[in-house]
């Protein structure tokens, strides 16, 4: 059963499954670390809850200011969630500036918020740490008051975070806690969880270091637009170590426990039988190569289908956004309703 909240049957779910909420900011390429680490599990997770996916574009603002690049990448993204295999009839896929309700609450959120608890916010300190000097904006600081926004919009229950996000679902559950004590039962109270462990996969140059967009070469990352001979360029050329024994160490082999570790993910196929299919690196990077290619030529293939007819784009992306509208829509009244804010005349 939904809880029934101010007499409005909140989480408008009509599977009877947690509602689940995953949002992702436009920034960069989606690279096979994000892709093994994340998103096949969003995909195969669109059957087992209510899940909503939202690109959230206004975060990314808190730091792009290039004009005119936070919508084709917005779109690229959208784009890349329905070719690995997001289904809109299923999930629910939507950007966040195109449903107002997100500004609309994140200011609501802002005013049932503390200046010092924003302020003990770990990421804030990092983030307008390491851009001293620079512009730090105010969107920056007040950047959890929207993530709350956008979690407490859809009632979700389960919000699945890593680590460095845990501490934006705690101050989430606390801006929901003050604001139902103050108006009223509003806000279903949202929990962090552990998103299923996909697979962690290194950078190719650098085995001991995560995949991701902040590596310094270009060698170490395969994208999942990267044609095939880059791929293939890429696993041949990735760090191993000199001994030339095949075997599954990720402290004393990490080079070669991360090529493991990615062919056992496209492959589904045991490390164990994979160790005992190997003598030598060479033919192990080929396959590991080869697998991966195999993996997402079809993904690139359906994202330059989608690219290429912006039409059909728009109407996927459309499907998302009107079934987020609904809900966002009706929680926002909801929490108006709650504080007493003059009705719309
Ligand atoms: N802050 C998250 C990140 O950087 C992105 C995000 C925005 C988010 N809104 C969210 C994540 C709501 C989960 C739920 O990764």
């Amino acid at each position: 059963m939904e809880p029934i909240l101010c007499g409005v049957q909140a989480g408008t779910s009509v599977k009877d499954v947690p509602r689940v909420l995953s949002c992702i900011q436009p920034t960069g390429s989606v690279h096979l670390g994000n892709y093994l680490g994340a998103l096949v599990n969003w995909v195969s997770g669109q059957h087992e809850a209510d899940v909503y996916h939202g690109i959230v574009d206004l975060h990314a603002l808190t730091v792009t200011d290039e004009p005119g690049v936070l919508g084709a990448q917005t779109l690229d993204l959208a784009a890349m969630l329905f070719a690995v295999g997001l289904d809109p009839q299923v999930a629910t896929v939507f950007v966040q500036s195109h449903i107002h309700e997100h500004s609309e609450l994140a200011w609501i959120m802002e005013c049932t918020v503390s200046f010092g608890e924003l302020s003990r916010m770990t990421q804030f300190k990092d983030k307008s740490a390491k851009r001293e000097g620079e512009f730090v904006s105010a969107g920056l600081f007040t950047y959890p008051a929207l993530q709350a926004a956008d979690i407490l919009l859809y009632d979700a229950q389960d919000v699945p975070v890593g680590e460095d996000q845990r501490q934006h679902i705690e101050i989430t559950r606390d801006i929901a806690v003050r604001f139902n004590h103050r108006f009223g039962d509003t806000f279903i109270l949202p929990k962090a969880v552990h998103p299923k462990a996909g697979a962690r996969v290194m950078d190719l140059q650098d085995p001991t270091s995560k995949m991701s967009k902040s590596s310094t070469t270009e060698n170490g990352i395969v994208y999942l637009l990267d044609e095939n001979s880059v791929i293939e360029k890429k696993f041949k050329r990735a760090v191993t170590d000199s001994d030339g024994v095949v075997a599954y160490d990720r402290e004393t082999k990490p080079g070669v426990a991360n090529l493991l570790d990615i062919l056992s993910a496209c492959t589904q196929t045991p490390i164990d039988t994979l160790v005992s299919q190997y003598s030598q690196y060479g033919p192990l990077k080929k396959d590991t190569g080869d697998a991966v290619i195999a993996l997402l030529e079809p993904i690139r293939q359906r994202f330059h289908e989608l690219h290429n007819d912006p039409a059909e784009l728009s109407r996927l992306l459309s499907v998302g956004n009107d079934r987020a509208r609904e809900v966002a829509a009706a929680t926002l009244a909801r929490a108006h309703s709650a504080i007493g804010l003059l009705p719309r005349i």
